[in-house]
């Protein structure tokens, strides 16, 4: 696999008063009189929101992003932010309407492992949650982003390169709500000519926020306990191979994706990305060049062993990579320095 090692796109000045904004070209964002209209993110102070917000912002100014969760914000945030409950359709309609929306990042969601120990909640807000802002966007005429998962696949999914489209049998509450979510998705697209986009997000690796309750969070976890204990305590198997991502990758990808033309998108939700693959056993050695005495043992999570065996090692991205583009910049060893310079930094810092 190759690496794009170049530099993030400069940021796009951005506006901070209520005026047009420039925002992307999406054509479902575009007012009459050629105005742009303000992003919504949900689930914003999340794993994935509390990077993906400032990133946007930096991009088209923070008066352009509205942040909402349905809890409040621990600390002010420069931008605007609502407090919106995905299962309630109103609130998010409020938000879009009194933000003048016109594109929505739909972020809220339950993550894996706690999906499992919650299955109807995991179902009424998986699938609740985005069924409401389906049919806001629908009304309001709004692009939507909705992230799908490698936890969309099964095992009788190809494991080693799951295709773009294949057998997606999943085993678990969670990836039956992502699965669904793409067709839902799908149908929004084809029945209403809603501009509706997706990605299956692998593993996702940061240092801001702590993971949300998925199976891979022990990769973050790893590199935090090297730093702060020299020693992990890993909940999977050590040959357990599954597909991660650094969080700038994950980043770009759901901006980059937004902003693609349309008419090269044939796979609209959702589309496989990756940029590497690795075992607990193989991110410890990587953590090792660096922090050479780190050591990790194991006891298996039988419930989160039993997700990941039901996941792909790695997903085959080459549809996203033709149509929109794709390409990451951050492979194991790049992921490894960049984490654990930003994570000592931050521990000094305390
Ligand atoms: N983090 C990953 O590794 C990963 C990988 C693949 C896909 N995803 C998907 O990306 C999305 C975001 O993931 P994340 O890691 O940021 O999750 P997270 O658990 O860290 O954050 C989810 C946010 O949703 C909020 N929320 C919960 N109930 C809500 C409700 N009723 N209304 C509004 N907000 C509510 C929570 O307060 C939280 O801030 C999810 O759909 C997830 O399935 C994440």
């Amino acid at each position: 696999m190759e690496f794009d090692r170049g530099n993030d796109p400069e940021p796009t000045a951005g506006r901070s008063d209520s005026g047009p904004f420039a925002i992307p070209s999406q054509a479902s964002s575009l007012r009459a009189g050629g105005t742009v209209r303000r992003i919504l993110v949900t689930g914003a102070l999340g794993q994935i929101g509390s990077e993906l917000v400032p990133q946007l912002r930096g991009r088209w100014g923070d008066e352009a992003v509205v942040a909402s969760d349905v809890r409040e914000p621990e600390a002010p945030t420069p931008g605007p932010f609502e407090r919106v409950d995905c299962m309630r359709s109103e609130e998010i309609e409020a938000a879009v309407t009194r933000c003048d929306v016109g594109t929505v990042y739909h972020l809220a969601a339950l993550l894996s492992a706690v999906a499992k120990q919650r299955p109807t909640a995991a179902w009424d807000l998986n699938m609740g949650g985005l069924y409401h802002a389906l049919e806001v966007a629908r009304q309001h005429r709004c692009a939507v982003f909705f992230p799908s998962s490698i936890g969309a696949f099964g095992p009788s999914t190809p494991a080693r390169g799951a295709p773009q489209e294949t057998l997606q049998r999943p085993t678990t509450i969670y990836g039956i709500t992502k699965v669904s979510g793409e067709l839902l998705c799908d149908y929004y697209h084809r029945r209403f000519d809603l501009d509706t986009r997706g990605l299956r997000l692998p593993g996702l690796i940061s240092y801001s926020a702590p993971p949300g309750g998925g199976t891979t969070d022990y990769a973050v976890e790893m590199f935090l306990h090297a730093l702060e204990r020299g020693h992990y305590t890993c909940y999977l198997r050590p040959d357990t191979c599954l597909d991660m991502m650094y969080m700038p990758d994950a980043l770009r990808a759901m901006i980059e994706l937004m902003d693609a033309d349309a008419s090269r998108l044939r796979h609209r939700n959702a589309y496989n990305v990756a940029a590497m693959h690795f075992t607990p056993e193989e991110l410890a050695e990587a953590i090792r060049v660096h922090v050479p005495r780190f050591e990790v043992d194991y006891q298996v999570d039988p419930a989160r062993q039993d997700i990941a065996d039901s996941w792909p090692d790695w997903m085959d991205d080459s549809a996203a990579r033709a149509e929109w583009g794709w390409a990451p910049r951050y492979d194991l060893a790049a992921t490894t320095r960049d984490m654990l310079e930003r994570l000592d930094a931050t521990l000094r810092a305390r």
